[in-house]
């Protein structure tokens, strides 16, 4: 799977978008290990707090089936339709993805990929406990 398949494959998560607040669509893939893609997209709430990111309904839906191993997450988000500009990962969802995801994994958006360590260099891990 390439990196333009995963950010395609984020664009159609983005369709099942419930955003009736922000009117922002999201949508993510995540690459699993094996070769397999969980999609998600953003929930909002009318308690707006309670808002579920696409990334994290992407990760909760394939830990949740007992997927924990991560190669890369795609991440398209527009108010317009228009996915070409880039929309970064939330703090939160960064956190989420650092639970399972080591340094190098791959975050694909619109202009590219990065890193995880890109974002989040010193991010807070179980080993930050020890
Ligand atoms: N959103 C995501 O789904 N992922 C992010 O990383 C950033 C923000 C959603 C949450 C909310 O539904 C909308 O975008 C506007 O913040």
């Amino acid at each position: 799977m390439t990196n333009g398949e995963l950010f395609n494959a984020a664009v159609k998560a983005a369709e099942n978008s419930y955003s009736p607040y922000s009117h922002f669509k999201v949508g993510a893939a995540l690459l699993t290990a094996d070769g397999k893609v969980y999609t998600g997209c953003n929930i909002e709430n009318a308690s707006y707090s309670l808002t579920n990111c696409a990334e994290r309904t992407a990760v909760f839906k394939a830990v949740s089936e007992g997927v924990k191993d991560f190669k890369a997450i795609a991440v398209a988000g527009s108010g317009n339709g228009d996915f070409s500009r880039p929309c970064t990962p939330c703090g939160a969802c960064l956190q989420v993805l650092s639970e399972f995801c080591g340094d190098d994994m791959v975050i694909v958006l619109s202009n590219g990929w990065y890193r995880l360590a890109d974002f989040l260099p010193m991010r807070f891990t179980e080993e930050s406990m020890k």
